[in-house]
């Protein structure tokens, strides 16, 4: 089983943990597309051109038989064209966790964090008032602009990733928030900070697992459960290898990864 996943980044590895845990033995092929990161600050045309280049990239040179967009911000520009283009391809989206929070909420009042991309585009904004137009919910939204940037750089515990998110997340602890969405899969990289400024007992809603789960529904029949797992990692541009190591090495246990220059 091949699985291809791709992001802007080192974001995707949060999904690529949760898909080690639930498919043992997948071959998973990771493209950190940095060279054009962020893509949340890019237009939907330029996203999408970038998310067939990668399906295409994957299809030919590692022949997988699914592709997991472990992005939110490319879910919302490209999924639909992705899975009109390639039809015999399993093609897995990521999401917001906007329902899971609605069910989590005591306050009702819930917040979301993601990138100015998704939070523009209209499947976020179709897939909130669909959900919470019977719910009386109320959504804090934020557009994390250059916060990608500061986990990209390992800045997860510095001075200045901590005061962009204390004033980004202070109005939504005044309006009584108990939920964040993490609506980008680099967020819960910072899942801490956020604690420290929100309290402890705030919830976090990832969808890692429940992308793995639904991997899992549609492809369990390929998969060998009793090999280990293989996780090939590409970047386009720079990247700091110490983070993938250090995010892969403390998260997943045994398996086989690499790390290499995508044009190499
Ligand atoms: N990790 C991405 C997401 O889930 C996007 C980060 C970016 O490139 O702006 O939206």
């Amino acid at each position: 089983m091949k699985v291809g996943v791709f992001d802007s980044g080192i974001g995707g590895l949060t999904v690529v943990k949760a898909i080690t845990e639930v498919l043992k033995g997948a071959e998973i092929f990771y493209i950190a597309d940095t060279l054009f990161a962020p893509y949340g600050e890019k237009s939907k045309e330029q996203i999408l051109k970038h998310s067939f280049d990668i399906a295409n990239y994957l299809i030919k040179n590692h022949n997988i038989d699914a592709l997991v967009v472990a992005c939110n911000t490319a879910t919302s520009a490209a999924i639909k064209e992705l899975r009109e283009k390639f039809k015999d391809l399993i093609v897995i989206g990521t999401e917001p966790g906007i329902k899971p929070a609605i069910l989590k909420t005591k306050t009702k009042n819930i917040g979301v964090l993601a990138t100015p991309a998704t939070l523009n585009g209209e499947k976020y904004k179709d897939l909130v008032s669909a959900l919470s137009k019977d719910s009386q919910i109320n959504v804090y939204e934020t557009a994390c602009a250059g916060l990608m940037n500061q986990i990209e750089a390992g800045k997860i515990f510095h001075p200045e990733t901590h005061s962009m998110l204390t004033n980004w997340l202070e109005p939504m602890k005044n309006n009584g928030v108990d939920t964040i969405v993490l609506g980008c899969t680099h967020y819960p990289l910072i899942s801490e900070v956020i604690k420290d400024i929100m309290g402890v007992n705030i919830e976090l809603i990832e969808t890692g697992e429940a992308i793995a789960r639904r991997l899992d529904d549609l492809c369990s029949n390929k998969v060998h459960s009793n090999s280990d797992f293989k996780i090939e990692v590409f970047y386009t541009g720079k990247i700091k290898k110490d983070m993938i190591n250090m995010i892969l090495n403390d998260w997943i246990d045994g398996g086989k990864i690499s790390i290499k220059d995508k044009n190499e």
